[in-house]
């Protein structure tokens, strides 16, 4: 029996794998922070870093895109049409895009499927699993508003880079994990990344 089946309790079922999509808007923390919470988890990542996000990567990343790499079970080049992710019949959980670029969120509000990201995008919206777009640029243009309903509309979750202050964050890792923690509920990986509201009674 393999490991990932001894995992899963040793059912016919593979581990748990959410497919992480890094495109080049800035935010890459975001990424750094979600794939560290599934690995905490115990939920397999396949990453994928597309040629932007590489781009931006320097600027936000000590270690650049290696980070994020150290971090994944599985990366696969932007490039690669031919990945597992690439088909419906390649079973995930879900897939979380963080940060998104305006660019990317066009993509896949019109189904261009032309890199390995857009292609799982594409997928993960056709078999009807989650796929969260945590978007990250200010102010929002028309046309981005525009793709925004379009990507609800065919099924994805549009999850903003904006962190919630309710919990009281002291520092930069807590205010990242008030998004994360939203994407990891969205995906239906139970954790315990950030506080939950409580009533202000309690
Ligand atoms: C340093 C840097 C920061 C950027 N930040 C953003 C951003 O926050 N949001 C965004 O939508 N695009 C941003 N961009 C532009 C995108 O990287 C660019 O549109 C790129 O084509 C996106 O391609 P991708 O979606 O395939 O990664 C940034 C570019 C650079 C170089």
């Amino acid at each position: 029996m393999t490991d990932e089946l001894l995992a899963s309790g040793g059912a016919r079922q593979p581990k748990r794998e959410v497919v992480v999509g890094v495109s080049g808007a800035s935010g890459l923390i975001y990424a750094v922070d979600l794939l560290a919470a599934l690995k905490s988890a115990g939920v397999r990542s396949s990453l994928v870093v597309s040629a932007g996000a590489k781009l931006v990567a320097p600027t936000e990343l000590p270690e650049g895109p290696k980070q994020l790499k150290a971090l994944a079970d599985v990366d696969y080049k932007d490039s690669d049409l031919g990945a597992p992710i690439a088909s419906g019949s390649h079973l995930t959980v879900g897939m979380v895009i963080a940060p998104c670029s305006a660019s990317t969120l066009a993509k896949v509000a019109q189904g261009h499927a032309d890199t390995l990201i857009t292609r799982a995008a594409h997928v993960t919206l056709k078999e009807r699993r989650p796929l969260v777009l945590v978007l990250r640029e200010a102010p929002y243009s028309r046309p981005m508003l525009v793709n925004m309903l379009a990507a609800h509309d065919a099924g994805a979750t549009v999850l903003p880079a904006a962190p919630g202050f309710y919990h009281n964050p002291t520092d930069i890792g807590e205010l990242i994990a008030g998004v994360t923690s939203r994407a990891l509920d969205l995906l239906g990986v139970a954790n315990d990344h950030a506080p939950r509201w409580r009533s202000v009674a309690e």
